[in-house]
């Protein structure tokens, strides 16, 4: 969508993976979906360090809402004792930190969760969430026929743009199409969004994760094409910091999701991480290759022994070559980190000149020099990644 925004993939914090619709704010004060949960992320990303590499948004998934609109003026109602003082204080508190605030939605009758949906009230809804000061919001798409989509998502778009406040548009239209077995018109959602689900609900285990990533190997030349600033295909949240993946696969999240330039939403409770997951989520060098200015979403470029080979180009372009982000990803669960050697001509790195290699996991680390007819060779650990970048010289 060309309205300005998401020039790069959008990043921040949003509360569904890691704390669903936990509205029992007497048993779980810390966790329920309530003002307070949104101030203390924007707490912790503006004073942690989160902020600082580009950590933006703070986003409400769903349960936010009354049960009931409002019954006179018909505008939706956050829930009174969970949001005592509105969503326009909430967007204040988190304007007042520097960051931007997201808000969710849904297309259909009800959210997923069954809160009133927008349908009948699309304009009234664009209002209200401008006026509410919203800079980004989530339009998820249950409880509607999703042959709807491909005209309900860019009627909402239109007023959104209408409302002459700028916002983030992300589109879950995509998603319940591909889950059918439909070929979504991604040239469409390229028009009308900022960015889209592509594929299923991320989940607090690595097995989900590597089900998102088959999505987005087997489907990338499909896919891929519409990617670019100001719209991007979305994985889905970050689980790192969570209970389900391991150091090692925390990073091949974080690899794969800088190599396919993904959206960098964290999910997680932001308190009480380990040092170990917070340095992943805040390592500057792999999240400068999410944000790579050119937008060009990288690709699985080969797949053997149960190793992964992703491949970005990134800038610094020189002498008209490329560099490139390179992530080797482990299927692999024999103990032993596996040792891989590839030449760098066949993945199409041909600099005579040859590269600069750097370790994006450990920036202090040089690795070597290599000219395209060299073999470069990484041990890559057991569902861990391997990730580097190749700067021409
Ligand atoms: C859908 C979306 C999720 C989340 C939930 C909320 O499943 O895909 O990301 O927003 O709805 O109910």
């Amino acid at each position: 969508l060309n309205n300005g925004l998401a020039l790069t993939p959008p990043m921040g914090w949003m509360s569904w993976q890691r704390f669903r619709c936990i509205i029992d704010c007497d048993s779980y004060p810390d966790e329920c979906i309530s003002e307070k949960l949104f101030k203390t992320a924007a707490d912790v990303i503006a004073s942690e360090g989160y902020k600082d590499v580009g950590y933006e948004y703070v986003i409400i998934d769903d349960c936010w809402l009354e049960f009931q609109r409002d019954n006179i003026t018909k505008e939706l109602v956050p829930d009174r004792k969970r949001f005592p003082n509105g969503i326009k204080a909430l967007a204040d508190y988190v304007h007042s930190k520097g960051l931007k605030f997201g808000i969710y939605e849904n297309y259909g009758t009800k959210t997923c969760e069954g809160y009133p949906g927008m349908i009948d009230h699309l304009e009234l809804d664009a209002q209200t969430f401008a006026k509410w000061d919203v800079d980004y919001i989530k339009v998820d798409g249950c409880y509607a026929d999703y042959r709807d989509y491909d005209t309900g998502y860019p009627e909402f778009g239109r007023l959104l743009n209408k409302t002459g406040r700028p916002m983030v548009y992300s589109c879950s239209w995509p998603v319940y199409q591909e889950i059918k077995g439909l070929t979504p018109n991604y040239e469409a959602m390229k028009e009308h969004c900022n960015l889209w689900r592509n594929w299923k609900d991320i989940q607090d285990s690595y097995e989900s994760l590597r089900n998102i990533t088959e999505y987005f190997a087997v489907n990338q030349s499909r896919i891929q094409p519409h990617a670019g600033p100001g719209h991007w295909n979305d994985a889905d949240m970050l689980l790192i910091g969570n209970y389900g993946l391991s150091i090692d696969q925390s990073k091949t999240q974080m690899a794969i999701w800088a190599v396919i330039a993904s959206p960098l939403i964290m999910s997680n409770d932001l308190k009480n991480i380990r040092p170990e997951f917070k340095e992943i989520l805040l390592n500057k060098e792999v999240i400068a290759v999410n944000q790579d200015e050119l937008g060009i979403q990288g690709l699985r470029k080969r797949f053997d022994d149960k190793i992964e080979t992703w491949i970005r180009p990134i800038k610094p372009i020189v002498n008209g070559e490329h560099s490139y982000a390179i992530a080797w990803s482990s299927k692999r669960i024999d103990g032993a980190p596996f040792r891989v050697s590839a030449k760098l001509e066949s993945l199409e790195l041909n600099n005579a000149n040859g590269y600069h290699v750097t370790d994006l996991f450990d920036k202090n680390r040089f690795v070597v020099d290599v000219l395209p007819q060299q073999n470069i060779t990484v041990r890559v650990n057991p569902s861990g990644v391997v990730f580097y970048k190749f700067t021409p010289k």
